[in-house]
């Protein structure tokens, strides 16, 4: 039976969801009915946001494997065993490097796959076993228009959200006869967030000149296609990169 999307009883987690995408998808989860862990690196805004929805801060950085066992341990402790893993944290490119790939250093590739690509692998092996033992889960992974299209001037960037796209399918072959767990991908084009502050005026404009519908996405846009991925009625599609560009990908 339709659950109408609702997520009463549900817990999530959302990567990120201190600010922009992440905050937004906090929200909007929190408003269908879930309990929410907002995990972020930023304790002022993971506070801010845990605070407002009535969800639990969850404070530490992706990327070390001792923040995320004392996180998910956290969280199953206070809420519950995960049942929504938002794989939102992301990073554009390191502040002012926005180059060409031949211009492109180890350092940018490592910083930006790292978190992009690795910290998400690493979250999803934190909630997967236990998905697996209760036959149920969502996962979802941010990626991003870049991942399907190459931007120019962010290599590292286009190439982790291809990783994303890819991994995202992967998981979800993996995953098939372990129950109820699907897991999908978004890939948004520009939505007005404070990522934007990492790239350059004229990496910005070029990115929206080829947005057919002429304007930046909202957060609450992003949120809404999320939420309806984390609900149990999302059930017959897993491993599908869903667009949220505007109309610059029809694919
Ligand atoms: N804004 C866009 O135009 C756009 C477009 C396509 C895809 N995306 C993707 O959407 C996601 C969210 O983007 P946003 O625009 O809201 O970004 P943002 O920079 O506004 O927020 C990202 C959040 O992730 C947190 N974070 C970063 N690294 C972390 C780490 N190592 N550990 C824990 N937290 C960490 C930051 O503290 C921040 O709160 C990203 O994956 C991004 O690549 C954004």
């Amino acid at each position: 039976m339709a659950e109408l999307f609702r997520l009463d009883g549900k817990v999530a987690v959302v990567t990120g969801g201190g600010q922009g995408i992440g905050e937004a998808i906090c929200q909007r989860l929190s408003a269908a009915g879930a309990k929410v862990g907002v995990f972020d690196m930023s304790a002022d805004n993971a506070s801010r946001v845990a605070k407002a929805i009535d969800g639990v801060p969850l404070i530490g950085d992706l990327t070390k494997e001792a923040d995320l066992d004392r996180i998910f341990r956290e969280i199953t402790t206070k809420i519950g065993p995960v049942d929504i893993l938002v794989n939102n944290a992301g990073v554009a490119s390191r502040k002012g490097r926005d180059v060409p790939i031949w211009e492109s250093d180890r350092e940018d590739w490592e910083f930006v796959f790292n978190i992009n690509v690795t910290g998400l692998v690493l979250c999803c092996k934190a909630v997967l076993p236990g998905m697996i033992e209760r036959r149920y889960g969502r996962i979802v992974n941010i990626a991003s228009i870049a991942g399907k299209e190459g931007n120019p001037k962010m290599g590292p960037y286009s190439a982790s959200k291809a990783a994303v796209i890819a991994l995202t399918k992967s998981m979800s072959k993996e995953l098939v006869g372990k129950g109820d767990i699907c897991v999908n991908s978004v890939s948004p084009a520009v939505i007005q967030t404070p990522i934007l502050d990492q790239l350059s005026p004229e990496q910005i404009k070029m990115m929206l000149s080829k947005i057919p519908l002429g304007r930046t996405g909202k957060p609450e846009e992003v949120a809404a296609l999320v939420h309806f991925l984390s609900s149990a009625d999302c059930s017959f599609t897993t491993g599908f990169c869903f667009d949220i560009s505007g109309g610059r990908a029809t694919y």
